[in-house]
């Protein structure tokens, strides 16, 4: 089964608001990786807006041609904005406003009726909707009771394993993902899966059978960056030459 790669461009987003500039816009570079065989863009809606704004998801909406999958809180806000711009997916995410990144699994055990409430109306319009979980058995049953049609696996603490040397702790966590990936086709949940995942770690991944999509950021935001700043610096010492030819 092929593995679809949603690429997730918030940390593009977060490079444009350092400066508060127009630029990089993580519209632009959305269509530059579907051009490089992106399956599909994921965007996080923060409740504090850090990186991706409500104006990104409006033009993002109108401008890929693949797959939009929003990543939010189970909240009544985001819900009404994603019946509004109508991605194909909402990802449910766990969010607290301290957190750097997203840091657990949604606990979907614990908000079982709310979520299942807000997947319903997801789902009335025509919105496919994902929960992104911890490898835990009784939060796969708990998405499938909830009505979810997908759940994301949450990979960080398989990439966390991956620093040299833990090799035990690695083996765990990929065992206890190929274990949830097993139990969620069973309960007939389409399986996705990310967060921390890099072209080194991904390789492990990606050998688990009933894997059929990756969301995955920041690395290939950071790779970006390494495999594209000569050709940046080039590009600006050209400028610069440019201005000094017009030297009178
Ligand atoms: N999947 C989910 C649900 C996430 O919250 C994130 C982070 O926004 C990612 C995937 C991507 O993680 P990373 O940026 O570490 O690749």
């Amino acid at each position: 089964m092929p593995i679809r790669l949603h690429v997730n461009v918030d940390h593009v987003a977060t490079v444009r608001n350092a400066r508060g500039a127009a630029y990089p816009d993580p519209v632009h570079l959305a269509l530059l990786c579907e051009d490089a065989g992106a399956d599909g863009i994921t965007i996080h809606l923060r409740e504090d807006r850090r990186h991706i704004v409500d104006r990104d998801v409006a033009r993002m909406r109108e401008s890929i041609g693949t797959l939009l999958n929003l990543e939010c809180a189970a909240t009544d806000e985001m819900v009404a904005i994603a019946l509004r711009v109508k991605p194909d997916v909402v990802t449910f995410v766990p969010e607290r406003r301290e957190e750097r990144t997203t840091e657990g699994g949604l606990d979907v055990v614990g908000q079982r009726a709310s979520l299942t409430d807000k997947t319903a109306k997801l789902r009335a319009a025509g919105i496919k909707v994902s929960f992104f979980i911890a490898a835990d058995p009784a939060q796969l049953e708990a998405s499938r009771g909830a009505q979810a049609q997908q759940i994301e696996l949450h990979t960080g603490p398989y990439a966390h394993a991956y620093a040299p040397g833990a090799t035990a702790a690695r083996a765990a966590q990929l065992s206890a993902l190929f274990d949830a990936a097993r139990a969620a086709r069973t309960l007939g949940l389409d399986v996705a899966a990310g967060h921390g995942l890099t072209r080194h770690n991904v390789v492990d991944l990606a050998t688990i059978p009933e894997l059929e999509e990756l969301n995955i950021g920041h690395a290939i935001v950071a790779d970006a960056l390494v495999m594209g700043m000569a050709g940046a610096v080039r590009a600006m010492r050209e400028a610069i030459s440019r201005g000094l030819a017009r030297r009178t």
